[in-house]
């Protein structure tokens, strides 16, 4: 047997990449302030800023996008689209939104009130502002070795069951729901296991709170418990999907990621309860029940992507990729989250600059020098993102220094992944020339997206 892994694809259309010099990125660099994400894309080799709605659809996604049907009301792709996710997550109800956050938004604002307490393993940036938005306490659980990069566990997305145990007895007159995001994402892409998915369920159930998951990327959680929970070996991975949902009494997900598409979302829910409300809120904010912000071909698009996005040679290759470039990183002496996510790798930028002050945002340095030296966008999750300016003048400090780099779905090739490697490899082997970075302009929230810097 040939053990290269292949790309379970050919490729029918082509994005060229704009090849750029090093002096042509220093130039790009300084003049976007230091600050990736204010490159124009097209200077950009490999970007792998983010996994959503950056992927590219197959030839059966664009052939059904002449399938679709614009009625304003009752369009057929609503029901075609209805039917998979039926099948998929045994739930009766769905709900269509624009992406991932309009889904928090409508649900939150329908069932939410002022005061109240929501548990996850990590909220994603989104959810957890949409909860806050809302008066609501975003509360996270992970277990402990969710917590440390270099720790290896099967399933550092679980969530604490004593913990939770704990806060339903100490607040439970404050908690509407739990949650759980499959895979977590702000954890470093990590999956949760089915028996602490199952296990968290009952826990809800006995004091009487439903389970709502955040499943943006529950095709790759289901594949990791393939591969690494006993007894799911032989288990289909459409099959695993439905067991995971079926301890859900709700859902929310943002389908630019497992769904394949480059823009949508929506809300599942099993019971008929929240339905009014939401669907309501719905109205208000997205539009009618049948299409919730989306064009019809977007709804036709979804029902062939997750579909294709259950395809386990498709799943195998998918986690195989970040393991790859994960290999790579080891034997280049990089830190990084271990094992491999799903979706990402995330660089442990402390373990390439160890002596560069936090005060120098060297996760955000590092950002920079990837760029530089090959042209590849990350986006760091360090103390840029999460450090804060205080009122006071002094500064706050992130706990991890970290540079995700996230992989686009079926966009790149292996030899892009090698690339990457040597890139990497290189910036380790010079990271004594790496220059720290000083924050010379900022916003009072999410900084990082518009904050202009200058080398210190
Ligand atoms: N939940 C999770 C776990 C996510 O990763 C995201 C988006 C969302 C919700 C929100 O979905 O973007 O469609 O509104 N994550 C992207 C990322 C942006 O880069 O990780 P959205």
């Amino acid at each position: 047997m040939p053990r290269t892994m292949i790309e379970p694809f050919r490729i029918k259309s082509i994005e060229p990449i704009r090849m750029t010099t090093p002096q042509e990125r220093l130039a790009m660099l300084e003049a976007a302030k230091l600050n990736v994400f204010k490159l124009r894309a097209e200077d950009v080799l490999l970007d792998w800023l983010t996994d959503s709605g950056t992927g590219a659809m197959s030839s059966a996604q664009w052939a059904a996008i002449m399938l679709g049907d614009e009625s304003y009301a009752g369009a057929k792709s609503f029901f075609r689209l209805e039917a998979v996710l039926q099948n998929i997550t045994g739930m009766a109800h769905f709900i269509p939104t624009h992406q991932g956050r309009a889904a928090e938004k409508v649900l939150f604002s329908a069932v939410c009130k002022q005061g109240e307490l929501v548990l996850n393993n990590s909220h994603f940036d989104t959810t957890r502002a949409n909860l806050e938005f809302n008066g609501v306490e975003a509360v996270d659980l992970v277990i402990e070795e969710g917590l440390h990069p270099s720790l290896i566990h099967p399933f550092k997305g679980n969530i604490d069951l004593a913990r939770v145990e704990a806060t339903l007895k100490a607040e439970g007159h404050r908690i509407p729901f739990g949650m759980i995001t499959v895979t977590n994402n702000t954890g470093g892409g990590q999956p949760v296991s089915m028996a602490n998915l199952r296990a968290y369920s009952a826990l809800l159930k006995r004091y009487g709170k439903p389970l709502i998951m955040d499943v943006c990327r529950f095709a790759e959680n289901a594949m990791f418990i393939k591969l690494r929970e006993d007894g799911y070996q032989d288990t289909p991975v459409r099959a695993i999907c439905q067991e995971m949902f079926s301890y859900a009494d709700g859902a929310t997900m943002s389908a630019k990621k497992d769904a394949l598409v480059n823009m949508g979302g929506f809300i599942m829910l099993r019971g008929d309860e929240w339905l009014d409300p939401v669907r309501n809120m719905l109205i208000l904010t997205e539009g009618f029940p049948t299409y919730g912000g989306l064009a019809g071909r977007d709804l036709e698009a979804m029902a062939v992507g997750l579909e294709e996005g259950m395809d386990e040679s498709y799943l195998r290759y998918r986690l195989r990729t970040a393991e790859y470039l994960g290999e790579k990183l080891e034997a280049a002496g990089v830190g990084f989250v271990k094992p491999t996510g799903g979706h990402a790798v995330y660089i442990d930028a402390r373990t390439v600059l160890p002596d560069m002050p936090v005060a120098h945002y060297p996760a955000w340095a590092l950002c920079n020098a990837l760029y530089l030296e090959g042209g590849i966008r990350g986006v760091e999750i360090g103390s840029v993102m999460f450090g804060k300016h205080q009122e006071d003048g002094s500064e706050t400090y992130h706990s991890m220094e970290l540079v995700r780099l996230a992989f686009p779905r079926r966009m790149y090739t292996q030899s892009h992944f090698d690339f990457a490697g040597e890139v990497i490899a290189e910036v380790k082997a010079k990271a004594k020339e790496i220059r720290g970075v000083k924050i010379v302009k900022q916003s009072k929230y999410l900084r990082h997206f518009t904050a202009e810097l200058d080398w210190v």
